[in-house]
């Protein structure tokens, strides 16, 4: 475990960025870390662990090359598909990294917050995500999203119900809905679109994550595993990022 002061340390921007074009929101699939285990003959929970690690590095860094916001995919709907005491191993982990973290995260100034159905998950986890979003709530740093229990369609569709209810109270006219009233229903309501999606491990799917957000990100995928992602990693993504042109449609 990285201690206070060493996760305090502050870390420059590396020379070869342009510090005038680091994105304000990058978005993270966090994948790989069953992969990284077995190459090393050691048991998938372990690789989670590890991961852990390469997440806390990786927020540290943004927050100090003054990135906005990051946003990372934790653990999809899908995910609960996995073997019960993976599912149970993770489920344990978040909340002990929580535990342990929030000090730090709160010196650090970033504000928590955690996106997807969180009415699954066990109660303890539950009650420690609400104390850190709700004591983290007027820190004025970098805003950290961890999708937990997120779907992209789920999202959508969760929308889709709001506004709905909204209508039928009478309080939305249908034909008022725009993307400006869909976007603020989302989890991200509060978030300008990411500019910059980083996926390890190699797969080139979005895996159901952030799909409205996602419309004009830039895709860096690299074959890097989750555990072994780092300063270097991230500068490599930041670099490929500032190469491309933008053109939203234009031309
Ligand atoms: C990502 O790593 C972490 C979660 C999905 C929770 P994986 O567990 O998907 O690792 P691989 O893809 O099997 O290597
Ligand atoms: C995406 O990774 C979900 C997270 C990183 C939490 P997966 O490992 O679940 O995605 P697939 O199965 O490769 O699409
Ligand atoms: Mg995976």
């Amino acid at each position: 475990m990285i201690s206070t002061d060493k996760a305090r340390e502050f870390c420059p921007i590396p020379k070869e960025l342009d510090h005038k074009r680091m994105p304000d929101h990058i978005a993270v699939i966090m994948d790989g870390n069953g992969r990284w285990a077995k190459a090393k003959g050691l048991p998938r929970t372990i690789g989670h662990t590890a991961g852990v690690e390469s997440l806390k590095t990786t927020l540290h860094l943004c927050s100090n090359w003054g990135i906005g916001a990051l946003t990372v995919y934790a653990f999809s709907t899908e995910n609960w598909s996995r073997p019960c005491e993976e599912v149970n191993f993770l489920m344990t982990l978040f909340e002990s990294v929580l535990q342990r973290e929030l000090t730090n995260l709160k010196l650090e100034e970033v504000k928590i917050n955690f996106l997807g159905d969180l009415d699954p998950l066990p109660t303890a986890l539950k009650e420690l995500i609400i104390e850190s979003i709700e004591s983290t709530a007027s820190n004025k740093g970098i805003h950290f999203n961890v999708c937990t229990n997120y779907g992209g369609r789920r999202e959508l569709v969760r929308v889709a119900q709001k506004l709905a209810e909204r209508s039928v109270r009478g309080e939305l006219d249908p034909l008022l809905i725009d993307e400006n009233v869909f976007a603020s229903e989302l989890f991200t309501a509060s978030e300008v679109d990411p500019d910059l999606l980083i996926r390890t491990s190699g797969e080139k799917r979005i895996s159901n994550f952030l799909l409205w957000q996602l419309a004009y990100a830039e895709i860096h995928v690299t074959d890097v595993l989750w555990p072994d992602f780092d300063a270097v990693a991230l500068t490599q993504a930041l670099l490929d990022y500032q190469s491309r042109r933008r053109r939203f449609g234009g031309v």
